[in-house]
């Protein structure tokens, strides 16, 4: 864990609870999922199956998935606000089911929660919202006054301490769930669509916030969304759950880079992974007189390269290519996409030595077909 504010670590008031959660061992993964397996009534769907997934320490961690994949249920493990029904969770290497409450009451500390509605006391300020928890907690006031002016700089609201949050925009009102999360020094944090209810820009705003805080103060933070954008920007690895199973996960540039899982496929709404009807319509499975190979080229490997266009160009012949659909993006520093190329050939033999000599510079070349 690193250092909050520069200042001294803040000591919490009462009996050491819970050293086991708090000092969090940094050699165990923050989140360990083992074969879980939830389900809320006996008889129904399981809400998530055989889940499995590792979420290390310092990382952003993105959860996605259709409307009752079980992302929530996902989450509220983390902090045993759930139980699971078969398997496993761990957290900081220690085994959120073998916990008394009272082990649970101190785990809670470690983990701060923020949520897509804010969930503020509206008959509280600002100050008094952030802080609450350490009033329960039985901390000192004067470290409480440190630790809430401390958090308001952090999320940019000083100047709003005592203002009610009626009066305040949801950025604001989220960047104060933020920091209230963060009273007790967690080192993870967990949310729940929390941009799910503001503008694009101040979504942005919120994001840049919280890679912050996890740049910053090295918390662990483990989100869900449904904004794809979200999870390209701040996230470094990410979990697809489609009906309670995890289907598809990896570092964010290769599961958006080239998604494999038709759940993935459909939430990012992959541009170019179908190809456009009118072409799709044009394309014959042999070559006739005159016909251009249409090949697949993919860019979706880990170099960080970006197709070099005068290479390609002369591996596929250079007289008559064109570049007729797809694009390439950048996604973690890394060069991902796909170019559907048009090229002349005789016949389908030339066209899959074409395809051969592309695949040196792509990640993976097909010939789709001909027009
Ligand atoms: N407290 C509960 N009691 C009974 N069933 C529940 C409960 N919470 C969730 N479920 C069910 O479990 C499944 C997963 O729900 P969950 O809330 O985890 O999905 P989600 O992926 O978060 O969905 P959304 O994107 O809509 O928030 C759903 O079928 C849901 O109806
Ligand atoms: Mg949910």
């Amino acid at each position: 864990m690193m250092k909050w504010f520069g200042a001294a670590r803040f000591i919490e008031a009462g009996p050491a609870a819970g050293e086991a959660a708090r000092d969090a061992d940094a050699s165990q993964p923050a989140v360990v999922f083992e074969n879980v397996g939830k389900s809320y009534a006996a008889g129904a769907h399981a809400a998530l199956a055989g889940v499995d997934l590792q979420v290390a320490r310092g990382e952003v961690f993105g959860i996605i998935g259709r409307s009752g994949a079980g992302k929530s249920t996902l989450l509220r493990l983390v902090n045993g606000l759930e139980k699971p029904t078969s398997g496993g969770v761990r957290v900081n290497g220690v085994d959120v089911g073998a916990l008394d409450e009272r082990a649970l009451v101190a785990l809670r500390r470690r983990i701060g929660m923020v949520f897509q509605h804010f969930n503020l006391l509206s008959a509280k300020t600002v100050h008094d919202n952030i802080a609450l928890p350490l009033k329960i907690a039985g901390v000192p006031k004067a470290a409480i006054e440190a630790r809430v002016n401390a958090l308001l700089e952090l999320v940019g609201l000083s100047e709003r301490r005592d203002a009610w949050p009626a009066r305040l925009s949801g950025g604001q009102k989220q960047r104060v769930g933020i920091a209230r999360a963060l009273v007790h020094e967690p080192d993870i944090l967990l949310c729940d669509e929390a941009t799910s209810a503001l503008d694009p820009e101040t979504t942005r705003a919120i994001l840049a916030l919280l890679r912050d805080i996890n740049r910053r103060l090295g918390v662990t933070i483990v989100l869900i969304t449904h904004e794809m954008e979200v999870i390209r920007d701040v996230c470094d690895t990410v979990a697809v759950i489609e009906r309670g199973e995890v289907v598809e996960q990896g570092p964010v540039w290769r599961v958006f880079g080239d998604p494999q899982h038709e759940a993935t496929r459909a939430l990012l709404h992959t541009p170019g992974h179908e190809l456009p009807d009118d072409l799709a319509a044009q394309i014959h499975a042999s070559p006739q007189a005159g016909a251009h190979a249409l090949f697949d080229v993919r860019f979706t490997g880990e170099a960080a390269q970006e197709p070099e266009l005068a290479t390609l160009a002369q591996a596929f012949g250079a007289q008559g290519v064109r570049f007729v659909h797809g694009g390439i993006e950048r996604i973690q520093g890394r060069a991902q996409g796909r170019l559907v190329v048009s090229a002349p050939v005789q016949s389908a033999a030339e066209a899959a030595s074409l395809a051969e000599r592309v695949r040196g510079y792509a990640s993976r070349v097909e010939v789709l077909g001909y027009v």
